[in-house]
């Protein structure tokens, strides 16, 4: 988490507080505990931060207005010290030399704020940041680039920073570590840039190049180079980007979050546009650049993902098996990483993220390659790092996704994952018609969704019925319980209840406990496969008092004798039923939050991508 932006400049006219500022406003996903900005005026640095969003820095900005040329800024997820002014980043050494902004942790930063203290140096936040500050300035004797380096050279753990030194007033050093950075430089007026995230850098021209792992660069109005470990100057070639500024509005919806949830209709017609032959017959995936024959002969499939996006590994895991049938494993990335990964040449990861940049999931990838297997990941947003990692990547082209819970592009790592399902299913052997007839109930998933947009106020009469518990259960079986997963995720997410979801055959190995007047289940009841076993799982929890509200196809009915309330949803085949049922628990989840009062785009405590483990 935590995002860094840095400008310098040369040409332009744009002063560089508000070009962090800016930059600043379109990192906030990475973290909104507090934000900050340093520059140098005069020989000294000097600088703001505040705690809370953005919007809190721009406000003590408007207040005392400074013109810069250069400056550094973040906005902070908080890790090691609690949300406060002293430990909002930039970091400063104690005399005040150095300005420093970090994203990543520094693992070792006990031993060595120890090693610190007791060379006489004092500490004023409770931060692992502030010690590469102070080991920066420690080091330093008059080489701004070898003190950076020598004090990395003892920082365990991951890190993307830039730094300022006061008697290198127009120069920003910055490095990586498992970390992303992106610099870019203006070709027209010169001004230097750089990010965590090339998306920072929309409405703008820029000659892009990304740092790598223990490069150091230094920018400065005249030139920026780059160095490795050893300090060889290294050549970089740099790509051409020019991201078009796109409006972010919430078009009139009250938040981000329940736009994202009317999007979806779009955003999975998004995802499918372009992705079927001329017959429409058979699925294909131009930028894929693993070969049908590799596909062909793949005997195991391992997903790796976090949240919402393990949720779509897990329901997708089901038609690997029923469609391609290939066995697949779905693991939690955090967990994956650290595994002995068993794979075979035949062996096929996936790596589902909607941000690219999820970290467990990026070192999950890396342990895959390093056992030999072959990657392909699935994101939202392009050139991530991710990306980068992996052999081959899936666009979802769901578009930006703002809300920091996801929505539509949980749909659209579904559609993608039903798609890409099919497409192994021919190759190994599914019937032509069967292929054409799953792609014509594909087809028929945005309609469904329309159907379930319009049930819109019911599910808010449900929520207002609901929104007064505060502990919930979600079940369901097969295709409706990472369904149920993930509806639970939403509901906790936003409204800060307790919610857990559980497979529901697994009700009587101890959920059941739990069961009473004061604790309801939402059962999603999608899958008509197992629809009888759910049922009796209900009349069980009646039976012991427990509010029941379930969601249910129209053919149901007999769930009307035994939920409290009951939610009818479109007639969908039960693989493609997670779709527009996870769309019902989104609305219910949102609903319930507004009642709350909760701050539904940025919830407490969250960040849109979580890049530290
Ligand atoms: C979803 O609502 C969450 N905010 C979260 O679980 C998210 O899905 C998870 O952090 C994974 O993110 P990624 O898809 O960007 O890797």
């Amino acid at each position: 988490m935590c995002g860094i932006y840095g400008h310098i400049k040369k040409n332009g006219e744009e002063n560089s507080v508000l070009v962090c500022l800016e930059g600043l406003r379109q990192l906030e996903y990475r973290g909104y505990d507090s934000a900050g900005i340093a520059g140098i005026v005069a020989g000294n640095i000097v600088s703001y931060k505040a705690v809370g969003k953005v919007s809190h820095l721009d406000a003590i900005v408007q207040a005392s207005p400074r013109e810069l040329d250069i400056a550094i800024a973040h906005t902070r997820w908080a890790t090691h010290g609690g949300v406060t002014t002293e430990n909002a980043h930039p970091h400063f050494d104690q005399n005040l030399n150095v300005a420093l902004v970090h994203n990543g942790i520094v693992e070792n930063y006990l031993t060595l704020r120890t090693f610190l203290e007791k060379k006489g140096i004092q500490f004023s936040s409770d931060t692992d940041t502030e010690v590469i500050t102070q080991l920066i300035a420690y080091y330093y004797q008059g080489d701004f680039v070898k003190s950076v380096r020598k004090a990395l050279s003892y920082i365990e753990g991951s890190f993307a920073i830039a730094c300022i030194h006061k008697d290198y007033p127009d120069t920003i050093l910055a490095a990586v570590h498992a970390r992303p950075l992106i610099i870019g430089i203006c070709h027209k007026t010169g001004d230097v840039f750089l990010s965590s995230d090339t998306n920072a850098f929309m409405g703008r021209s820029l000659d892009i190049f990304y740092l790598h792992d223990d490069e150091i660069a230094a920018i400065s109005r005249e030139r920026t180079e780059v160095y490795n470990k050893k300090g060889r100057k290294l050549t970089k070639i740099t790509e051409r980007m020019a991201l078009e500024n796109q409006k972010i509005s919430k078009e009139g919806f009250d938040h981000f979050l329940l736009k994202e949830i009317y999007e979806q209709p779009t955003t999975i017609r998004r995802t499918l546009t372009g992705r079927l032959d001329s017959n429409k017959e058979l699925p294909i995936f131009e930028e894929l650049t693993v070969t049908d024959d590799f596909l062909k002969g793949i005997s195991q499939i391992k997903i790796l993902a976090c949240g919402s996006s393990y949720h779509a590994g897990y329901i997708a895991k089901h038609l690997f098996e029923a469609y391609a049938k290939i066995l697949t494993h779905v693991e939690i990335a955090s967990e994956a990483r650290y595994t002995d990964f068993i794979t075979t040449k035949e062996t096929l990861v996936i790596a589902i993220s909607q941000s690219g940049e999820t970290a467990d999931t990026i070192a999950a990838v890396q342990n895959a390659k390093r056992n030999g297997a072959t990657t392909i990941s699935i994101c939202n947003v392009e050139r991530s790092s991710l990306s980068r990692e992996s052999d081959s990547t899936l666009l979802l082209h769901a578009g930006p996704e703002i809300s920091v819970c996801s929505t539509k592009a949980f749909t659209s790592q579904l559609t993608l994952l039903s798609l890409f399902a099919i497409k192994l299913g021919y190759l190994k052997g599914l019937a032509k018609n069967k292929v054409k007839e799953l792609l014509s109930e594909l087809a028929l998933l945005p309609s469904a969704i329309e159907k379930v947009l319009r049930l819109e106020s019911q599910i808010q009469s449900n929520s207002e019925k609901y929104a007064g518990y505060s502990d919930f259960f979600f079940i369901g079986r097969k295709h409706m319980f990472a369904t149920a997963l993930e509806s639970s995720l939403k509901l906790k997410e936003i409204s800060y209840l307790n919610a857990n979801g559980y497979p529901a055959g697994e009700m009587k190995h101890g959920h059941i406990a739990l069961i009473s007047k004061n604790f309801p289940t939402v059962a999603f009841c999608g899958n008509s496969e197992t629809l009888d076993k759910l049922l009796s799982n209900l009349m069980e929890i009646k039976a012991r008092g427990g509010p029941i509200l379930a969601f249910a196809p129209l053919s149901a009915q007999e769930i009307e004798t035994i939920a409290d309330d009951t939610l009818y949803l479109p007639e969908t085949p039960d693989w493609l039923a997670p779709i527009p049922y996870a769309v019902a628990g989104q609305l219910f989840a949102y609903h319930i939050a507004k009642i709350h009062g909760t701050d539904i785009d940025q919830p407490r405590n969250l960040a849109k991508s979580v890049t530290v483990e």
